[in-house]
């Protein structure tokens, strides 16, 4: 099928690669034109393990390609995939204007029928808004169809999400844009779940906050385990043999963090509120998340006294491994309150450096290793769980750091050989 992708983001360029990659002919398009250009040669300008190869190949075979304007990809689309950012306002609503200005382009540049899917994450009653935009913009001649297509796909393993995921929800309300959109997933392996536009839209949010609400959950029983001296691994794995609550998501550590847990949390929260329910859960669960970086401070605290004058030896930065992506990290809030507090700080990332040097701090030196940054450093503060800091020489580090202290933000490591190392240890909750 001939299929368009409006903004070339992550989730743009991810799904246009695997449309392509299932044998579709896909054109996208952006508002920057650097990304269209990279695009045109095979290049990202993210890290996505996978994308960069799948990328290359679907251009390479013409299945992938670069448009300069929206009018070009309704001309020569069925199916139009609107992939724009969703960014948060200030009180935690979401910013919808590029959607707007999509639909209204979309809405002049129609000729003929076209189904029109809503990829990025919205909120409920964002189709309806859609629909009454294109009817207000575009001739009366023109048909369309609205499909909420929402994404499951998490940033690190985006590709095996997309083409092997849990389920596929179609909200659709249109037998010939169904027929369509079965088509267009058709060789995807997993249940489909067709449903209404309003329940597929609310679909998503409800994942995300409930799967936001579960670490919330762990993370709150961590604090409980370090009060009473039990180790929250072992009640979450102990928890997670019950099949009805499921091992994912139950990781206690430094709490979530991304672009996608802290808005998409706010945004539901608003959105209930805009409807008149007060979702107090969903606060409390933002609340306990927040809380998480203060605590990880308060542990190198207790470990220093004093953080003034301190060095802190900081492994990871992305807001999870496998991606150099910064947004919402919990790990630039603990480096902030570290430097408000007189502390210099050593990071190192295997590759979200470049990303997080935005950060403008003359108490923070980036550092091309592990080791390089414990050099000389009072305690060593693990914040991404990256394999290559599960695998580190404890030994070498020790030697490397002026005292031997240990912040394990994200429980990765074993606190019984590191006691044997003789380091001082602090977990998350154990
Ligand atoms: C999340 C969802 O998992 C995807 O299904 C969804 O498509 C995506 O948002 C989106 O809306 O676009 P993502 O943000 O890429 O995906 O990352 P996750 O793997 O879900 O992790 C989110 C955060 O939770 C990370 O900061 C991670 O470190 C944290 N986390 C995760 C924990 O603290 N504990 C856990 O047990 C699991």
């Amino acid at each position: 099928m001939r299929v368009g992708i409006i903004g070339t983001g992550h989730v743009g360029l991810v799904t246009g690669a695997c449309l392509a990659k299932l044998g579709h002919d896909v054109l996208c398009v952006d508002s920057d034109i650097e990304v269209i250009r990279r695009l045109r040669n095979g290049e990202l300008s993210f890290v996505e393990p996978g994308l960069p190869e799948l990328v290359a190949e679907m251009v390479s075979l013409h299945r992938l390609q670069g448009a300069d304007s929206i009018e070009e990809v309704v001309q020569q689309s069925e199916i139009v995939f609107i992939c724009v950012s969703t960014p948060p306002k200030a009180d935690g609503a979401v910013d919808l204007s590029s959607v707007e200005t999509v639909a209204r382009t979309i809405a002049r540049s129609l000729d003929g029928y076209l189904v029109i899917v809503e990829k990025s994450t919205v909120p409920v009653k964002t189709g309806e808004r859609i629909i009454r935009t294109i009817q207000m913009y575009a001739n009366h001649e023109a048909e369309f169809d609205v499909v909420s297509f929402p994404e499951f796909s998490r940033e690190g393993s985006a590709i095996q999400d997309f083409l092997c995921p849990d389920r596929i929800v179609l909200g659709v309300e249109s037998r010939r844009a169904e027929a369509m959109m079965r088509e267009l997933v058709q060789p995807i392996d997993a249940p489909l779940l067709v449903t209404d536009i309003k329940s597929a839209e609310l679909i998503k949010h409800a994942s995300n906050s409930f799967l936001a609400l579960k670490i919330s959950y762990i993370n709150a029983v961590a604090n409980i385990c370090e009060k009473v001296g039990a180790d929250v691994k072992v009640v979450a794995d102990g928890m997670g043999h019950d099949r009805r609550i499921n091992r994912a998501f139950l990781d206690a550590g430094l709490g979530y963090g991304g672009s996608c847990f802290p808005k998409d949390v706010s945004a539901f929260i608003a959105m209930a509120e805009e409807v008149g329910y007060d979702f107090s859960l969903l606060k409390e669960v933002r609340a306990v998340n927040d809380e998480r970086k203060a605590r990880v401070v308060a542990k190198l605290r207790e470990a220093l006294w004093v953080i003034e004058g301190k060095t802190i030896a900081v492994l990871g930065l992305a807001f999870k491994p496998n991606t150099d992506d910064v947004r919402g990290a919990p790990s630039l809030g603990v480096i902030d309150m570290l430097v408000e507090e007189g502390g210099s700080v050593r990071a190192y990332d295997p590759v979200a450096v470049p990303n997080a040097r935005d950060i403008q701090s003359d108490r923070i030196t980036y550092c091309q290793g592990p080791y390089e940054a414990a050099d000389g450093a009072d305690a060593l503060a693990i914040l991404t769980e990256w394999d290559e800091f599960r695998n580190l020489d404890m030994a070498r580090i020790k030697k490397l750091l002026a005292t031997p202290i240990v912040v394990d933000a994200r429980n990765i490591l074993d606190p019984g050989s590191l006691g044997d190392l003789g380091f001082e240890y602090h977990g998350m909750g154990r």
